[in-house]
């Protein structure tokens, strides 16, 4: 097996004079008879890695600009400490993503709060600890938001439907006319949001948002989606008088889960709806906007991997070899969802060359529980470690526990140093919240 060139894997990712995988310069066969498994596991240099290529792609393409890191895709404390040393800010969907930027201390008003169905109580909350930005989706939450807010102004974003289909999994696709998400355009709804928003004091106007879509590889969807947020510009500043501080266009770079992948860079994003952005205002001789883009998956996705350890296997003659591994649609629900691909690597056998074609099979009590289809490794063992790359993002925070399983340990390793980041539930875990 090699270390694919692709970024498939951490930064840091090198084969050991064992033949073990090692990340940030720790060799991941000692760390699981260490810890045990499953375990995900986090590169430090590859996350700071892709925040700061992030950050300066996005400022070489449009200096005006700011990211936002997309909680969603994996939030724990560390992340937090980490995105306010970078220089990030934060997209945050729900209360409990709110806390936990609250318990680590991170900057409110760098945070921005989404979601198409906020509560009452996570209004309240975010209006309470300073939440800087509210991207407001609908009609209804603006109505309940004009009667929460009668101290301080708060700042909001109007959230679009620019009408992009991305071609990308329907689940993940949130930008098309039919979506749940955001305004419609020309939509009664949103003439009426912009004459509340022109009366209410209160609610100090920033800019629009819009988001299309997850895990896209043609950048040309940005870049529409980027010209109607530019006619949207010029609507608001010339018939509605309102101008537009920032544009936030959500995030959706894809990533490589397969070592013929080949996604494209945030450079490329971010020219691509630099451009359009920016020749309009010039145009029509309006103010600049700041521009925000908002990855998740991108900063965080190929920084994780998960090791776990291979138990029994079972070969049905001319049909297949099941593999079966310690973990599965509890850790990793993505090949289920959405038929995600994934690829396998042995972290005791990176010397060995390829031998068989395997089904990672999870262990979860369902016949779905399949990992990966068809993995290509070395002669697989019992005792053997499995690795799953590019699992850093979407998995912990979409893990459940299903079977009553506890959930995986978090570690991050730097500098031949492992720190546990979270760690692993334990069976009165599962009980602890029980009457
Ligand atoms: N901004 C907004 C408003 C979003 O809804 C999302 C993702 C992002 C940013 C970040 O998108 P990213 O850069 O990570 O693609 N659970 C699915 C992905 C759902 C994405 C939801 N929204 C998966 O595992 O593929």
């Amino acid at each position: 097996m090699e270390i694919p060139k692709n970024r498939l894997l951490p930064d840091t990712a090198e084969i050991n004079s064992l033949g073990h995988l090692e990340i940030g310069g720790v060799d991941t066969v000692e760390l699981v008879k260490k810890y045990g498994t499953p375990i995900y596991l986090y590169d430090e240099m590859t996350l700071r890695n892709r925040m700061r290529e992030f950050l300066s792609s996005l400022k070489e393409a449009y200096p005006k600009s700011k990211v936002l890191y997309a909680g969603k895709a994996f939030l724990i404390k560390k992340i937090t400490r980490i995105l306010a040393e970078e220089g990030l800010g934060l997209d945050v969907v729900s209360g409990g993503e709110i806390f936990i930027a609250k318990e680590s201390n991170f900057p409110m008003e760098n945070v921005y709060f989404h979601g198409n169905n906020k509560t009452i109580e996570e209004l309240k909350f975010a209006l309470e600890v300073g939440v800087g930005n509210i991207v407001v989706d609908n009609l209804d939450e603006l109505r309940l938001l004009t009667s929460l807010v009668k101290r301080r102004p708060v700042n909001i974003l109007l959230r679009l439907t620019p009408g992009v289909d991305p071609h990308t999994h329907s689940y993940i696709s949130t930008g098309k006319v039919d979506s749940k998400f955001g305004f419609q355009l020309n939509s009664k709804d949103l003439k009426t949001a912009i004459e509340l928003i022109k009366t209410d004091a209160f609610l100090n106007f920033k800019g629009l948002h819009c988001h299309i879509g997850s895990q896209i590889f043609d950048t040309k969807f940005f870049r529409m989606a980027a010209e109607i947020m530019a006619e949207q510009i010029v609507i608001f500043t010339k018939e509605w008088d309102l101008s537009v501080e920032e544009l936030d266009l959500g995030g959706g770079l894809g990533i490589a889960y397969k070592p013929d992948d080949d996604p494209p860079t945030p450079k490329e994003m971010a020219v691509s709806v630099a451009d359009p952005i920016g020749e309009v205002c010039s145009r029509e001789g309006i103010k600049h906007p700041t521009i925000i883009l908002e990855p998740g998956r991108y900063i965080v996705g190929n920084a994780g991997i998960t090791l776990y350890t291979v138990g029994t296997i079972k070969e049905i003659p001319g049909i297949r070899k099941y593999v079966s591994v310690d973990g599965g649609m509890a850790d990793n629900p993505r090949p289920m969802l959405y038929q995600a691909e994934y690829t396998a690597f042995l972290a005791n056998k990176m010397n060995k060359p390829k031998a068989e074609t395997v089904t990672i099979a999870g262990r979860f009590c369902e016949s779905g529980d399949i990992l990966i289809d068809k993995a290509s490794l070395p002669k697989v063992e019992n005792g053997d470690i499995l690795v799953i790359s590019a699992t850093g993002a979407y998995n912990y925070s979409m893990s459940s526990n299903y079977n009553m399983c506890p959930r995986p340990i978090v570690i991050g390793v730097n500098n031949g140093k492992e720190e546990v980041w979270v760690e692993r539930e334990k069976y009165i875990d599962l009980v602890r919240l029980q009457r």
